[in-house]
């Protein structure tokens, strides 16, 4: 076999008229007589590839026409406009070598069960739906490093594992550091806080993880979020820069991801109208409007899931609700000076019931203060002596969030469960693959 010639099934149609060789899987193989069609997907595109007896003779004839489903194989053969074949080519086949058989497949085209599909979470990616699925998550998180790239901020990559709880004592993974207790990372969040007072305008990007007990669409234990940290920058700012750049992403989804949100059955109109200013709602008047519709929630109660998607109801566009009461949010939330009860913080709801996709707020910088909450959480005090040092030299007002690459890609993809927006998930129960 030649593999000069070896091409990419994306780029076919600018080889038509020559003879070209692809390497890749068989996906299905039907026989029409004298003719065959052995359908080859190459990681790129699908293609389809006419076999024509005669012209093959007999032991390549019957080898094709017998391969497996997940067959690897090498195909050479010449590319022809077909208006009819999926990608506008197909490829008229001199040559097919099998590279390596496949046992009998277990994933088929009929419906499974989704404990079965995870089971073959490894396999399952290799269907349509979960290539778009996959091509839009890297879209989206290439969208994200150019958005703050070309805002000069700074990418940081700060700590898995840390002595710092970053978020909260209670959905904490635990592990031993030769001897000492350390946490596999809830948050980049204070890591970013130091570099903030380094160079301003930060940013970290990295697996975070939560010992989430809850079995819900909207948890895995292990996700994936961008928090930037912006010195001098205070709520406002913080929400500001969160519409920018949540449409930006949309956008870039939009324009750039059609054929896969096609595949996805995804309705974009509902992506299109996506831009600033997003509508913002104080908590104290969401906890009034959830009230009117017959919610019995207190003040100081956090929102909860049915809650959130009552709020996200009333726009098309992500909703903020910002300046929620102190003891529904984590400790180095600052203190709102208009109403000490509540922080200065928020958390912006995507439309139609997806959930909270980001959550942020100004940092509380003043040192007592913050030793007061730390205290009062009851957190490792002595782990926090470098944290509370940033507010000792020099301390100043900043702002960060955090979004969730998987809830923002449910929103995005129309999927109702985070579970198929990570390659490989991580929940309760499910470690494997
Ligand atoms: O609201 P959270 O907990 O905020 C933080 O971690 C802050 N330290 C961020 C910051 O200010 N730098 O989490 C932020 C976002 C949520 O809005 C949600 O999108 C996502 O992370 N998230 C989860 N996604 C999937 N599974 C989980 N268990 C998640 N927990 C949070
Ligand atoms: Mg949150």
């Amino acid at each position: 076999m030649v593999r000069e010639d070896a091409v990419e099934v994306r780029d076919l149609r600018q080889h038509a008229g020559r003879e070209v060789t692809i390497q890749g899987w068989v996906q299905t193989v039907r026989e029409h007589g004298k003719v065959a069609f052995v359908v080859v997907r190459d990681g790129t595109g699908v293609v389809q590839t006419v076999l024509v007896q005669k012209q093959l003779g007999q032991a390549l004839w019957q080898m094709a026409t017998g391969l497996a489903q997940e067959s690897t194989v090498a195909v050479r053969g010449t590319v022809r406009k077909e208006p009819r074949a999926p990608g506008g080519c197909e490829i008229a086949v001199t040559n097919l070598v099998l590279l390596a058989g496949s046992e009998e497949y277990p994933l088929q085209p009929k419906e499974h069960g989704i404990d079965f599909l995870l089971d073959h979470r490894h396999l399952w990616l290799r269907s349509s739906q979960q290539h778009a699925i996959l091509r839009v998550r890297a879209e989206v998180e290439q969208a994200i490093h150019d958005f703050f790239y070309a805002r000069n901020f700074v990418r940081i990559d700060t700590p898995i594992l840390s002595g710092a709880i970053g978020e909260s004592a209670g959905t904490l993974f635990e592990t031993d550091y030769f001897g000492e207790r350390a946490f596999l990372a809830q948050t980049g969040q204070l890591y970013v806080e130091a570099a903030a007072a380094a160079l301003r305008k930060v940013y970290c990007f990295g697996p975070t993880f939560r010992a989430e007990k809850s079995k819900t669409r909207r948890h895995l234990t292990e996700f994936w979020m961008v928090e930037p940290e912006v010195a001098f920058a205070d709520s406002e700012d913080n929400m500001r820069l969160q519409e920018e750049l949540v449409t930006y992403v949309v956008g870039r989804a939009v324009e750039r991801c059609g054929e896969e949100l096609a595949i996805l059955e995804r309705d974009t109109s509902a992506l299109e109208p996506v831009r600033p200013p997003f509508p913002r709602i104080s908590y104290t008047d969401a906890v009034a409007l959830l009230r009117g519709r017959g919610s019995d929630m207190q003040w100081g109660d956090d929102l909860g899931g049915n809650d959130e998607t009552i709020l996200s109801q009333t726009s098309d566009l992500p909703v903020f609700v910002y300046n929620y009461p102190r003891q529904a949010k984590a400790f180095y939330m600052k203190e709102n000076p208009e109403d000490p009860r509540t922080v200065l913080c928020n958390d912006l709801l995507a439309p139609d019931g997806y959930g909270e996709i980001v959550g942020g707020s100004q940092r509380e910088d003043d040192h007592g203060r913050l030793l007061a909450r730390i205290r009062e959480e009851q957190l490792p005090e002595h782990a926090y002596g470098w944290y509370l040092d940033l507010r000792r030299y020099g301390t100043f007002p900043h702002s960060g969030f955090g979004l969730g690459i998987e809830r923002t890609l449910a929103w995005i993809t129309g999927r109702r469960h985070v579970r198929e927006l990570i390659p490989f998930p991580r929940m309760l129960n499910r470690l494997t693959p």
